[in-house]
């Protein structure tokens, strides 16, 4: 005690007030390292609850729907065309394999009378009048009202669409009267615009889905993160901000707006070497990314313009929480920072997950549609024991 106080009085002043000067230093510089501290579960915070929010929810229609005319099984009819039964239609291929696998599935009915809904044969899926596939139906008002069941009141029509609206702004609507009872599977669902009674979520995906590229399970990846795809700048604001993102490293983001030979196999590379895949919204709300993402085992990390709440397909059945990412509400720039805070432990699990759903639920086009007539079945009441 004596020793120190002598050592203390053998300082001399100039000595004494560098030291004030130093601790002065380290409270400033320790109360800015706990400022760090305490903001890095700020964003994390505020990461967490933007993103899986939604995910967890299955839509579940606590209402159930009842079929017409006391039906006490779930069943689908295709209407037919008796005033003239020879009639030709032009139907793209999705519309036609669509209404195969309905044909050929154990739900299928033969009997108008007996169904619990019906189907008209009229192909609904592209309804953007510019679209450049030769599949938009005109006049499709005339050809729905060909099947005596599309004007029945008393009966409930099952309506598939993919595409609605056209450039620039791609409202949302089918372009046609809509039967008093309906069923619509469609693609841009929101948490907005979702009704459980007269909806079911239905996945966006090309006629020749799904690529039969083999080997699409890479062990090694080693890209955090990728996007090759257009940009879409008239439409997707978005889109565009991810280029400031590339590192040209272990992230990988490629337009391909000027490209004039578009690269299938670099494509499908990406999705096999990287852990997350960008999934930001197309045109629409929905993009075909989304299922070759799943395909490859690549996560989809999904973004939208204005953090509309997508409702990803099947979410009927389907609990999206532990397998993929949804990002909204927080700044593009934080993205590679969260995704890095995912283990690898955790990013192999959710890339398992992501393969196991789509091999259940949307590993061919049959698979897709019987999938969508499963929900519906769980929504009708039916009398027969399950
Ligand atoms: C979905 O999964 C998450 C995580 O496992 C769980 O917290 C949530 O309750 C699940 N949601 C439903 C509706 O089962
Ligand atoms: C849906 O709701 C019903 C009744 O509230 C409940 O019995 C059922 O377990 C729920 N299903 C899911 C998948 O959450
Ligand atoms: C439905 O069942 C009820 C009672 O069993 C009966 O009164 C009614 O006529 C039936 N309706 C049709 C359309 O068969
Ligand atoms: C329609 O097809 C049937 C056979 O499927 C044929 O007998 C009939 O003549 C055809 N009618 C017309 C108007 O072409
Ligand atoms: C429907 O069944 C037929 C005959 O079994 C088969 O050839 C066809 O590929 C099936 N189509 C679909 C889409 O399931
Ligand atoms: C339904 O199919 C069965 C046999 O497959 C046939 O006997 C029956 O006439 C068909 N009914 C109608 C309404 O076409
Ligand atoms: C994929 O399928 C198409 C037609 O079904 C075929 O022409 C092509 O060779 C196949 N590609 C591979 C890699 O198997
Ligand atoms: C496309 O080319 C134009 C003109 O050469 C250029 O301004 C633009 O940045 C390019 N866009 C992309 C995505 O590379
Ligand atoms: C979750 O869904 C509700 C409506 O069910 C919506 O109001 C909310 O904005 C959604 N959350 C996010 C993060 O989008």
């Amino acid at each position: 005690m004596i020793k120190s106080f002598s050592i203390l009085s053998h300082l001399s002043q100039r000595v004494a007030f560098l030291v004030v000067i130093c601790f002065v230093l380290c409270f400033v510089q320790f109360t800015l390292i706990l400022q760090l501290i305490s903001e890095s579960p700020e964003i994390e915070r505020f990461l967490s609850l933007s993103s899986n929010d939604n995910l967890s929810t299955i839509l579940n229609c606590t209402k159930k729907l009842k079929c017409p005319n006391n039906i006490t099984r779930f069943s689908i009819h295709i209407d037919e065309n008796i005033q003239y039964p020879n009639l030709s239609y032009v139907r793209s291929p999705v519309f036609t394999t669509i209404l195969d696998t309905i044909r050929n599935s154990s739900y299928y009915t033969n009997d108008s009378t007996s169904a619990c809904i019906h189907i008209a044969p009229v192909d609904t899926i592209d309804r953007d009048r510019r679209s450049k596939n030769g599949y938009y139906t005109y006049f499709i008002e005339q050809r729905l009202n060909f099947f005596h069941e599309w004007s029945d009141p008393n009966k409930i029509h099952l309506i598939f669409n993919h595409y609605t609206g056209t450039w620039p702004l791609y409202r949302r609507t089918l372009d046609f009267t809509l039967p008093s009872r309906h069923i619509l599977a469609l693609t841009s669902l929101t948490t907005a615009n979702y009704n459980c009674l007269s909806h079911v979520t239905f996945p966006l995906f090309h006629s020749d889905y799904p690529s039969n590229l083999t080997n699409k399970f890479s062990s090694t990846r080693t890209i955090l993160l990728s996007f090759k795809g257009k940009s879409y700048e008239d439409v997707q604001h978005h889109r565009t901000f991810f280029r400031h993102l590339n590192n040209n490293h272990d992230i990988i983001i490629k337009y391909t707006d000027n490209t004039s030979s578009y690269d299938q196999h670099e494509y499908t590379e990406l999705l096999r070497q990287s852990y997350f895949c960008l999934v930001p919204s197309g045109r629409r709300l929905y993009s075909y990314r989304f299922l070759e993402v799943l395909q490859y085992g690549c996560i989809p990390v999904i973004t939208t313009n204005d953090n509309e709440f997508v409702i990803l397909p099947f979410s009927e059945i389907i609990n999206w929480s532990q397998s993929i990412i949804v990002y909204s509400n927080s700044p593009l720039s934080l993205l590679p920072y969260y995704l890095k805070k995912i283990g690898k432990q955790q990013r192999i699990q959710m890339q398992k997950e992501c393969i196991d759903i789509w091999l259940k639920y949307f590993s061919s086009i049959p698979r897709i549609i019987l999938t969508t007539l499963d929900i519906l079945n769980d929504r009708f009441i039916s009398s027969l024991p399950s």
